[in-house]
């Protein structure tokens, strides 16, 4: 199927090694230094609203960066009450969409400053962001059409992609005509009301997109309620799995569930692989975001003969990472969402420190919701219990005659999102690509960062229900016929 409209290309985005990008970046980022913002639940037909929460910087958890109200039972009644499809064309919605892509393009300034400072995102991740979030637009504004929309569909979102995500679930379910109850993670409602206030100046209807503010108790609301029609999901298999019972408890039988969860992600790295490519490629894949991406790679596998030096090399590599405020250019890695997960991950390490698994870690910044980035020691990937959330590495090594072996336990996890393979070996990609069961397979480059368009992005098993979003097949999911089809 053809990828973009003849026409369409991927965002820009920003060049990071060109001062002139530098400088409108900081230029446009630095009013929203120390703002405060404010948000609110976005819903048609007003009610009283619930209580007020702070939202705190990651990097500096004693700087305010705003504060949410949280949407009330009256509220969520009269959003699930006031959602009403549009009723333009075709057409007008993909003007609509265009339009808001142009507008997250014109508020670069106000967005990074968000995404740094309310989810602390390195100025990279910022860009990249960005591009995704628009590149979705784009791409799910090509392709509205006058089939039939389902209803109305709630979309929940998680904190780590708190723009692109937010904003890929947001524009496929209008883009196939329905309409929305956003429900963003709640550690991340500022962006999200500013993000839902720019597709409402584009002019998508209000009762068409509303904003619902709250903590799991408001997604189970949203999820559980016969008026809803289908559900988008992006976050942990867990609450896939909570979400499906209340589903099949609640909504008719036909309303269907698309859930993006978690991974397990490996990458073999075999004697012939190129040794400093593959080191680039496992820190990136390891420690950007913080590892809080659910692409993130997981567990290493090099090969026993190049083992040694392979791990000397990482942990080269590792020792330059720069610790530091998401907006400082020389940060590598940011700090995690929040102090629980700070703790968790912290908890997780001294365990294996204890256990003498820990081969390499850096220092503890003195701020901020860090875990420097460490590398453990395992024998393979059956000894991940599970996703650990963060900047957190676990290496084992094989014998070229453990190969299959390998790909077996690999696949034995039941989770099947992203794998990278570092070969020098044409007949070995085809070996291990075609055993591998995982929704994005990379080879002699990093795993992370999928492209709208190019790289449609999902799993399959304990990873998600497909069909891939930035993929051809994924807005017919949202639609009330359904195409019978895999997107490969
Ligand atoms: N789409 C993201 C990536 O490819 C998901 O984490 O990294």
């Amino acid at each position: 199927p053809e990828l973009f409209a003849p026409e369409r290309v991927n965002s820009k985005g920003f060049d990071l090694s060109h001062t002139p990008d530098l400088e409108r970046i900081e230029a446009a980022r630095a009013p929203f230094e120390t703002h405060e913002w404010q948000a609110s639940s976005l819903i048609a037909n007003a009610a009283q609203a619930g209580q007020t929460v702070a939202v705190s910087n990651p990097y500096d958890p004693n700087q305010t960066v705003g504060s949410a109200t949280l949407a009330s039972p009256q509220q969520i009644e009269a959003a699930l009450n006031g959602a009403s499809a549009w009723s333009e064309g075709p057409a007008e919605c993909r003007a609509i969409l265009h339009k808001a892509a142009d507008l997250y393009e014109e508020h670069y300034g106000e967005l990074f400053a968000l995404l740094a400072r309310e989810a602390g995102k390195t100025l990279l991740d910022c860009v990249g962001e960005l591009r995704e979030a628009v590149d979705f637009l784009r791409y799910y504004a090509e392709r509205t059409t006058n089939e039939t929309p389902i209803g109305t569909f709630t979309c929940i979102s998680p904190w780590n992609f708190p723009l692109a995500i937010f904003t890929g679930q947001i524009s496929a379910a209008l883009a196939a005509g329905n309409a929305v109850l956003a429900k963003p993670a709640e550690q991340t409602p500022l962006i999200a009301h500013f993000a839902v206030s720019l597709l409402h100046e584009a002019g998508v209807p209000r009762a068409a997109l509303q904003l619902i503010l709250g903590a799991g108790d408001v997604g189970a609301a949203l999820t559980s309620d016969p008026r809803i029609g289908g559900v988008a999901f992006t976050g942990s298999t867990e609450t896939a799995k909570l979400i499906r019972t209340n589903m099949a408890k609640h909504l008719s039988p036909d309303a269907p569930l698309l859930a993006e969860t978690g991974g397990l992600n490996a990458m073999i790295v075999d004697s012939t692989a190129l040794p400093e490519q593959a080191v680039t490629a496992i820190v990136e894949s390891a420690f950007q975001s913080a590892g809080q991406r659910c692409s993130a790679l997981r567990c290493l596998y090099v090969q026993e003969d190049v083992a040694d030096t392979m791990q000397e090399m990482l942990i080269g590599a590792m020792k330059e990472l720069c610790l530091s405020a998401p907006w400082d250019l020389r940060t590598d890695v940011g700090p995690l969402i929040e102090a629980e997960a700070q703790i968790q991950i912290s908890d997780y390490v001294a365990t294996a420190r204890a256990q003498g698994r820990v081969l390499y870690e850096l220092d503890q910044p003195e701020k901020g919701h860090f875990v420097p980035p460490a590398l453990i020691d395992v024998n393979g990937i059956a000894d991940l219990e599970r996703e650990v959330f963060g900047p957190i590495l676990h290496i084992a090594r094989f014998k070229a005659s453990e190969l299959d072996q390998v790909i077996n336990d690999i696949n034995d996890t039941g989770y099947g999102l992203t794998f990278g393979l570092q070969t020098r070996i044409d007949d070995r990609v085809q070996h291990v690509s075609e055993r591998i069961k995982a929704g994005n397979i990379y080879v002699n480059r990093n795993q992370i960062g999928a492209i709208v368009g190019s790289q449609p992005f999902g799993g399959a098993g304990l990873s998600g229900t497909g069909p891939k979003a930035g993929g051809p097949l994924y807005l017919s999911r949202f639609r009330k016929v359904d195409a019978l089809q895999s997107d490969g």
